[in-house]
């Protein structure tokens, strides 16, 4: 199994990220080839609207630290993408990448109810949203919304681990139940 992560946090270490390399690391001990990125560390810019994508190009135009981790997550089995909660929102690193596969819809992709995607369907993706307001209420609606845009792109399976509450850098180590529902994950993810 090729497994992508993507670090949205700015904290290397932060909480979605200690996270997020927790169940990557159960992964690999399964055998899953595992690539992480650091977006913060990356240099990139979100979509730039050029539609080059739907009208001359198989791909993204743009030549920046984003292309071989498109390439590499359209070559994937499994994404994870691991975020804080800011401003109600996923980062602005993650969203800025998230514009970016708008390259991998195809052109008839609004029209066309069958296929929407250049990429090979059957995809998992494992959302981590970790948020400083203990309220589970509250952001709720992040993970709806991403998973229903990934199913177009050939993410037809997604799956959350998301926590609430965990402020400071280190705070999710006050959440050992999310590092168990990461574990039930893994397991039924690769037996
Ligand atoms: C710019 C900024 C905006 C934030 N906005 C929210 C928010 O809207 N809701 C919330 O519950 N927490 C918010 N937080 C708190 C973070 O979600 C929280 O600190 C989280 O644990 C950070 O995860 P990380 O360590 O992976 O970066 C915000 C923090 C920052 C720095």
């Amino acid at each position: 199994m090729k497994v992508v992560s993507l670090l949205g946090s700015p904290r290397r270490k932060g909480n979605s990220s200690t996270l997020a390399d927790f169940f990557t690391s159960l992964l690999q001990a399964k055998g899953a080839e595992v690539s992480t990125y650091h977006l913060n560390g990356l240099t990139y810019k979100g979509c730039q609207a050029c539609f080059a994508c739907k009208t001359r190009l198989e791909h993204c135009i743009g030549e920046d630290d984003l292309k071989p981790v498109l390439q590499k997550v359209a070559d994937s089995d499994l994404l994870v993408l691991a975020s804080p909660v800011y401003f109600g929102e996923v980062s602005a690193q993650l969203k800025a990448f998230i514009d970016r596969t708008f390259s991998f819809l195809r052109p008839d992709y609004a029209t066309n109810k069958e296929v929407k995607t250049r990429l090979q369907p059957g995809k998992h993706l494992v959302f981590i949203l970790v948020q400083g307001h203990p309220k589970e209420k509250l952001f709720a609606d992040i993970y709806p919304r991403y998973s229903y845009f990934f199913n177009w792109l050939g993410f037809t399976h997604s799956h959350l681990l998301r926590v609430c509450g965990p402020y400071a850098k280190g705070d999710i180590e006050n959440y050992p139940e999310i590092f168990d529902q990461a574990k039930e994950l893994a397991n039924k993810l690769l037996p």
